[in-house]
């Protein structure tokens, strides 16, 4: 009896069908009612106790691999002739995989970079949860300046002397790179920004900014305004004018508002441009003094520009989007309208 279990055992293991019907032949061979198993278990009923003892478990674990091997060709095998492959139609065509586009913002954001690569500049990226010297100490920020209010911060460790918090501006990375570049400097830094904001289709409480950042011996206004001409004839077409309005931030002595052109009417007034022919596309100015000297720039050698502009808004410009939701909710029937798809 022994050799005949383990010659059964052999056999279950190594036991292999190609079809169903295979399966059955082997089920009814095996343990079907005059099957090799069952057999077995006739003659063991015929043993004496201590027979019993000595085959009784082997039996039992020989029927049970017997059933599970059986069970599961049973899953896996095919259908009943052997050429009967998967039941799929293979000549069917297949369910096209949708190619995504890349988003309105991203792609700003490359067109962007690759006008200021062009012109020389580096990429730099700083930390989205910044402490309080990175985004306003050490941009000038005077202490009770109302954008460190809990109104427009997100404070993520308020009461500490230097809390942590979301930065509200990248202008936060030009002191990461003054602390951080050999002079002179030259970069962009894209980033996303975060304001505590009622969301409306003007404002929002994420978005995005690239800041630039360009330091040197003898850097004057006349370059910053060259460089913001230049990037705005490549961004807006050859034919694009900027104006200058002066204007105040706390990092910047001089400050500026840079307007362009409005490329839909042609300076003639639209709604777009609101009837002024002009439309709002950063803030920039001169590095101020105590910035340089804040991270321990000498501000008598050294000279510098600065500008900061939303991504959203150049966007919506570009594509003459109003509202500034659509940008975040991810509807496919807005994203598919920048159909630049993705290069795979
Ligand atoms: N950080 C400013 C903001 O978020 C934008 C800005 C203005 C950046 C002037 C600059 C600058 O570098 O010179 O509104």
């Amino acid at each position: 009896m022994k050799e005949e279990i383990e010659r059964l055992l052999a056999e279950v293991v190594d036991l292999k069908c190609r079809t169903q019907k295979e399966v059955e032949e082997a089920r009814v061979r095996l343990l079907g009612k005059k099957g090799e198993i069952t057999r077995l278990f006739e003659e063991f009923r015929a043993l004496d106790k201590d027979g019993k003892r000595e085959f009784g478990r082997a039996l039992n674990e020989l029927k049970n691999s017997a059933q599970n091997k059986i069970g599961e060709l049973k899953e896996s095998v095919g259908g009943d002739s052997v050429s009967d492959g998967p039941k799929a139609d293979l000549s069917m065509p297949g369910d096209p995989l949708e190619l995504g586009s890349r988003h309105p913002v991203s792609i700003v954001r490359q067109e962007i970079v690759d006008i200021f690569r062009k012109f020389g500049y580096d990429v730099a990226e700083g930390p989205e949860i910044e402490d309080d010297y990175h985004v306003f100490e050490a941009l000038n920020f005077p202490q009770n300046h109302p954008a460190r209010d809990m109104q427009d911060t997100f404070f993520i460790s308020a009461g500490h002397p230097n809390p942590l918090l979301l930065r509200t501006h990248t202008s936060s990375v030009q002191v990461r790179a003054m602390e951080s570049m050999k002079l002179p400097i030259r970069v962009i830094c894209p980033g996303r920004v975060f304001r505590n904001e009622a969301i409306s289709a003007r404002a929002h409480c994420i978005f995005h900014q690239v800041e630039g950042l360009y330091i040197d011996e003898g850097v004057t206004f006349a370059d910053l305004k060259q460089a913001i001409l230049l990037f705005a004839r490549e961004m807006f077409g050859p034919e694009t004018e900027i104006r200058m309005r002066p204007s105040y931030f706390p990092f910047t002595e001089p400050s500026a508002e840079v307007d362009v052109s409005c490329n839909i009417c042609h300076g003639k007034g639209c709604n777009i441009c609101k009837g002024t022919g002009w439309l709002e596309i950063l803030g920039c100015g001169m590095v101020d003094p105590n910035v340089l000297e804040a991270s321990g720039i000498d501000s008598k050698k050294y000279t510098g520009f600065a500008f900061g502009m939303g991504l959203e808004r150049i966007a919506m410009l570009k594509w003459r989007v109003n509202d500034l939701r659509h940008y975040f909710e991810n509807d496919m029937r807005f994203l598919k309208e920048f159909d630049t798809a993705v290069e795979v």
